[in-house]
């Protein structure tokens, strides 16, 4: 029988509560698919911050290489808020992603039928929504030198070099073949040279991929649109600021941000999280929504497994839930037949995954 080994950062508030439900229901499909996942737990964040002093110890880097994939909850909470940047929980989880080289993010954007109610938006804007935001994860303004803050002056540098832009931008066009063929590139070209070198690169790129069409729009204009017309997106391709802001707002198109799910990867490792926060405020009362983890799992089947099938048997268990009128307390107003716990979603999930 094949075995994997899969590295398990459940972080802080939510996060091991819905890291215990995507294993669950990971058992069940592995089991059912006939193979093996062997767990290694690593802290990251806050939890490693209580335990040794460090957001990111070395322990966590080197050992998550070991893995075939990394699957992480959340991190972050007040406790550690007023902790000096470099010993935050954030920039753990921005020195694992640096460590795993894991440049591309892939979020997609799924409306599911069940829960066309459940958005601020209308019904007729959002049925049928199906995008991805590839979203570049290891440079930009978050990673960017020089930067600094004395107290008078604070500044940090968004900066993309060449041959960062073409690698993402290949990740996106090859995303694109595999979807419908649309790649929208998001950058700020009218008033940033950064992203004038963006659009020039992703244009240069474009040429490698003839059946793909592009196009660019400038950043304050793709947020609006996402609201206005979201259908009109297939593949948005971004760098990291702009990804994080409009894959949050994406996640409004489909009701709750409790059920994205995203991929980051790179040439050799593969970190799964969901996109929301560690929600201190509902930690530990057995309220979240463990879809977005569960789904994480699913992409790391997929994309660092390539367990196909097994990826494929979660979606599906996943509408079913959702179809079948299951609903955590996020999506309970929007036609629940049964509101139930996290862990019993897990449960529901992880049997109808073994069907
Ligand atoms: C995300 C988060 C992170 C980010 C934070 C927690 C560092 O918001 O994954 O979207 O900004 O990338
Ligand atoms: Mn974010």
């Amino acid at each position: 029988m094949h075995s994997y080994k899969i590295a398990l950062i459940k972080g802080d508030g939510i996060g091991p509560e819905i890291v215990e439900e995507a294993v669950k229901v990971l058992d069940a499909v592995s089991f059912k698919e006939g193979f093996e996942l062997k767990y290694e737990e690593y802290l990251l964040g806050g939890a490693a911050i209580d335990a040794t002093g460090d957001p990111a110890p070395k322990e966590t880097l080197e050992g998550v290489k070991k893995a075939d994939a990394v699957l992480f909850g959340a991190i972050g909470g007040h406790k550690w808020d007023n902790l000096p940047r470099e010993k935050r929980p954030e920039t753990g989880l921005l020195k694992l992603r640096k460590e795993l080289e894991v440049f591309a993010n892939l979020r997609p954007v799924t409306v599911y039928d069940e829960l066309v109610n459940a958005s601020t938006l209308k019904p007729s804007v959002i049925q049928g929504v199906d995008l991805i935001v590839v979203r570049e994860l290891i440079g930009g303004i978050y990673f960017g030198q020089p930067k600094g803050n004395d107290g008078e002056k604070a500044f940090n540098t968004m900066v993309y070099t060449k041959p960062e832009i073409v690698r993402i931008a290949k990740v996106a066009f090859e995303t694109a073949m595999k979807r419908n063929k649309r790649v929208c590139s998001v950058d700020k070209a009218n008033v940033l040279d950064v992203s004038q070198l963006w659009r020039d690169t992703v244009e240069e790129v474009a040429k490698e991929y003839p059946d793909v069409s592009l196009s660019h729009m400038y950043v304050d204009n793709a947020a609006m649109q996402l609201v206005r017309d979201p259908k009109q997106f297939d593949v948005i391709l971004t760098g990291n600021l702009f990804g994080d802001i409009l894959s949050d707002e994406a996640s409004m198109l489909s009701g709750s941000i409790g059920l994205l799910p995203s991929a980051s990867l790179g040439e050799k490792y593969g970190l799964f999280e969901p996109i929301h926060g560690s929600a201190p405020d509902i930690a530990g009362q057995g309220i979240a929504n463990p879809i977005a983890t569960i789904a994480s799992a699913a992409m790391m089947l997929r994309f660092s497994l390539h367990e196909e099938s097994a990826a494929l048997r979660i979606e599906q268990a996943i509408k079913q839930a959702l179809h079948d009128g299951y609903r955590t307390q996020d999506l309970s107003a929007f036609d629940a037949k049964e509101v139930c716990s996290t862990s019993e979603m897990g449960s529901i999930i992880a049997n109808y995954a073994s069907k």
